[in-house]
């Protein structure tokens, strides 16, 4: 069982962890002082202590192992002694008896020498809330606020240096929105202000963190925290694509829309530049038709109005990527960066067309069709059809298909009796089918 001591100093302006052997008579034998001494007691320090106090003659007064002392317990000259003493330092404090004055309760006979044996576990001033350490990347476009979701790796540890979590051992980053109460305060407020790739050591003082009851076994009553954090990514819930434009050819006639079928390369990476994946590990360049749910929404919404040539970076925050969940080799809630060169592209059809007019269709389809004038259309003479209303511009077919493939399925649509030949009875454009359809639909509601 591990039991503590409070002490309320007030009004020290500054203490050193300087050897000083007398402090005000009281003699101190510093017998184990740590290797690093980072922290010292300002105003309204608070020292957590586990101590041993003894007669000259080593017979025991009082100690912390049986209980915990209450704050003032301990007699005035122990606040001397405490100066400068550093966290995890061990040493030895004999009072005179005329420091050794005691409070109205103790059971210090009168002229007697006493011994303290105090272990400092730990020690917080009223105000601390102290960035010791801070390493911001060369480059931050924008740092965190309240509202802010991130994502960060932290080392969790005591002023002694023992550490009591790590986010590492799980694997994940630990994900929160910052200042909004999920987590200590310390840490809310620790987390503002970061930018991406930002290293920050900040030491959160006991009524910041867990308090005086601490939590559970693993942090102790009125601990000081200090974390290490590294900070991988932050979005905000209402982020929109990013889209920073790398290069454009400077002739840029053509631009992609909803529907294209879009050739392209990319590096997809985490905002730490970290390779998830790359269409140069295969073969062929990558290619979607947008507005077809291929990609993510980000990504989608990105490779739209892009020119051939054009090399951009577009970056993806989750709720328009993989989400909370993530995917395969995508960490949950991750911001993606896609590296993207727009390498061609071929403009589309919307969803459902094999062929569309880009002018207006001719007043009588079958009339245009019907090319020799027999009254009847066959498969060679409706590709011909289509071939020469694509070749001359006034008409698109879907891309990615073959006009063989188009002309086949579109023909055999057309040819609603399968014999071969398509007249002017069965010739309906798709978009008068829909009409259709949508009316019957209607009759029959
Ligand atoms: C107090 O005495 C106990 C028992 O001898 C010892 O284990 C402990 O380390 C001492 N505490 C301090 C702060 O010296
Ligand atoms: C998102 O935007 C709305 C409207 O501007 C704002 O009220 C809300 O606080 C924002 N959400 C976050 C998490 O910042
Ligand atoms: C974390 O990853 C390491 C190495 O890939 C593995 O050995 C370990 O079991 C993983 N730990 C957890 C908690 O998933
Ligand atoms: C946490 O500790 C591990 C192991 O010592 C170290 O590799 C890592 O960089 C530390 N993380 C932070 C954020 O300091
Ligand atoms: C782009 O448009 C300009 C002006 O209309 C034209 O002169 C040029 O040939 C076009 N370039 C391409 C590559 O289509
Ligand atoms: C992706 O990474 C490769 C290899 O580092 C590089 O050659 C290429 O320019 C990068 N960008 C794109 C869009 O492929």
């Amino acid at each position: 069982m591990f039991c503590v001591a409070f002490l309320l100093l007030t009004t020290w302006s500054s203490v050193e962890c300087n050897p000083s052997p007398v402090l005000g008579d009281a003699v101190v034998d510093r017998y184990f002082i740590p290797k690093v001494c980072t922290r010292e007691a300002k105003t309204e320090t608070t020292f957590v202590i586990t101590y041993n106090a003894t007669f000259v003659d080593g017979k025991t007064f009082d100690s912390s192992q049986g209980g915990s002392a209450r704050e003032g317990r301990l007699i005035a000259g122990v606040d001397k002694g405490l100066q400068g003493m550093c966290v995890n330092e061990r040493r030895t404090i004999t009072i005179p008896p005329h420091l050794a004055t005691a409070q109205p309760g103790d059971v210090v006979p009168p002229d007697t020498t006493l011994v303290f044996d105090i272990h400092l576990l730990d020690l917080w001033n009223k105000a601390d809330m102290v960035l010791t350490k801070t390493v911001v990347p060369e480059s931050c476009s924008r740092r965190s606020v309240v509202g802010d979701y991130i994502r960060y790796h932290y080392n969790g540890s005591f002023l002694n240096g023992v550490t009591f979590d790590t986010s590492y051992q799980r694997n994940s980053t630990y994900n929160t929105y910052i200042g909004m109460g999920y987590i200590i305060s310390g840490m809310d407020q620790a987390l503002q202000g970061v930018c991406i790739g930002e290293r920050r050591r900040v030491t959160i003082p006991p009524h910041l963190a867990y308090g005086e009851q601490g939590a559970g076994d693993v942090i102790p009553p009125s601990a000081v925290l200090v974390f290490d954090i590294h900070v991988i990514d932050f979005h905000n819930p209402n982020d929109t694509v990013n889209i920073q434009i790398l290069y454009r050819p400077e002739v840029c006639n053509d631009t992609t829309a909803v529907n294209d079928l879009v050739h392209y390369h990319y590096n997809c990476t985490l905002v730490d530049g970290t390779l998830l994946f790359s269409s140069h590990d295969y073969e062929n360049v990558q290619d979607a038709v947008l507005g077809s749910d291929k990609v993510i929404d980000g990504l989608d919404e990105g490779l739209r109005g892009m020119c051939v040539g054009e090399k951009r970076l577009i970056t993806v925050p989750p709720h328009l990527g993989h989400g909370e969940r993530g995917a395969t080799g995508v960490p949950s809630s991750a911001v993606l960066v896609f590296d993207i060169e727009m390498m061609s592209f071929e403009k589309g059809v919307p969803p459902g067309y094999l062929f569309v007019w880009l002018e207006e269709s001719p007043a009588n389809l079958f009339e245009a069709l019907d090319m020799n004038k027999n009254g009847e259309v066959p498969q060679e003479e409706f590709g011909e059809f289509i071939k020469l209303q694509v070749a001359e511009g006034k008409g698109r077919i879907k891309p990615g298909l073959t006009m063989e493939q188009i002309v086949t399925d579109m023909f055999q649509n057309q040819d609603r009796n399968k014999d071969g030949m398509i007249t002017a009875n069965e010739l309906k454009l798709k978009v008068e089918e829909d009409k259709e359809r949508e009316e019957a639909n209607h009759d029959e509601l």
